[in-house]
């Protein structure tokens, strides 16, 4: 299996697959300036949080090398383009930790060209360690499934969200390896049903039994006592363990407390920002209207001038979280980073 993306440097590219034809067609697209792989992560062509960090963190050594290669103002010009690739999604962590990699990469170096290999050993330890990241943290959720859970999850964190094994869907993947079978119930993630088109497929593909569902049927599901487990990733954790996820996880979050389920948030430290005291902090993105109202249907399905709320992502307290699966291991309440 291919990975998600990855660094051609012989192309000058930035190669993802991209994620707004999927389920129905897997195109791998060679992106190669900076407007092109900041649209792809404006346009979820390319998303989750650690691929965007990925994503970034390339785009921004493709740029310094381009820049060397055209004889532009070398550091205006790849600090232009870093400034482009943070400015695509404001949200997940991973963009903004990664694109810091690479400012102290660039900086670290007398010429331009020494600052080019810099940021190119930057940028695939950057990709070597999502690797690591994800693997880990597939090590350390893993044993938290018993043989026959039923367990919930929403958006897409998993293989396609990261380089190659996704945050949440990892302990999942590490379990079935060890013969742990899991009934997994994807929520399909309304506005733009990463969990339909990416997590039902990658699942799916992956020969695990998965189960798709509406998000406002999860609230029932549980009530009848057919889910043991949620596992969610995140896009930016704050300082007391408040997590920005995709929209929908926090309603998610609040069933499962009322029901008494085990609602646990898989993340590398690269999501943690210690910087957001509280969720409060964290800067939610919206969006445009139209993923509500027309994107995915033949005609609008709503009046074309009703007003549209539609945030990208919502806030689960640190509080509602039972623990937060990290590449270091499981922390539980009360999080202090
Ligand atoms: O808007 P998206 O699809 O980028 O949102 C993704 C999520 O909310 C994921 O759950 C999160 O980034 C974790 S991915 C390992």
């Amino acid at each position: 299996m291919k990975d998600t993306l990855w660094l051609d440097d012989a192309k000058n590219a930035l190669v993802i697959i991209d994620q707004t034809l999927l389920p129905n067609e897997e195109f791998f697209a060679e992106l190669t300036t900076t407007e092109e792989i900041a649209d792809a992560i404006k346009r979820l062509r390319v998303r989750g949080a650690p691929a965007i960090g990925v994503a970034a963190a390339c785009g921004a050594y493709l740029a310094a090398k381009k820049a060397l290669r055209d004889g532009a103002d070398f550091y205006p010009a790849v600090r232009g383009a870093i400034a482009i690739l943070a400015a695509s999604r404001p949200t997940a962590h991973n963009l903004f930790w990664a694109l810091e990699r690479m400012e102290k990469a660039l900086a670290s170096a007398d010429t331009p060209a020494a600052s080019v290999a810099a940021m190119k050993a930057e940028a695939e330890r950057v990709i070597d360690e999502d690797i690591a990241s994800c693997t880990a943290i597939g090590e350390y959720g893993a044993p938290i499934f018993r043989d026959g859970m039923r367990v919930l999850t929403h958006c897409n964190a998993g293989r396609l969200a990261a380089v190659r094994y996704g945050t949440a869907l990892a302990p999942i993947y590490r379990a079935a390896e060890k013969g742990v079978a899991l009934k997994v119930y994807a929520d399909e993630t309304r506005p733009l049903l990463q969990g339909a088109r990416l997590t039902a497929y990658e699942l799916s593909s992956a020969g695990i039994d998965c189960t798709l569902l509406c998000d406002n049927m999860a609230a029932g599901l549980m009530a009848k006592g057919e889910i043991d487990a949620v596992i969610v990733g995140g896009d930016r954790v704050a300082a007391n363990g408040d997590t920005a996820n995709k929209t929908g996880t926090l309603s998610v979050a609040v069933a499962a407390k009322h029901f008494g389920i085990p609602f646990y948030v898989a993340v590398p430290y690269s999501t943690i920002d210690p910087s957001c005291s509280t969720g409060r902090d964290i800067v939610i993105e919206q969006r445009s209207p139209d993923e509500v109202t027309s994107l995915w249907y033949t005609k609008p399905m709503a009046p074309t001038d009703v007003k549209v709320y539609n945030p990208a992502f919502d806030v689960t307290p640190g509080e509602l979280i039972s623990a937060i699966i990290t590449d270091r291991g499981l922390l539980r309440p009360p999080y202090r980073f």
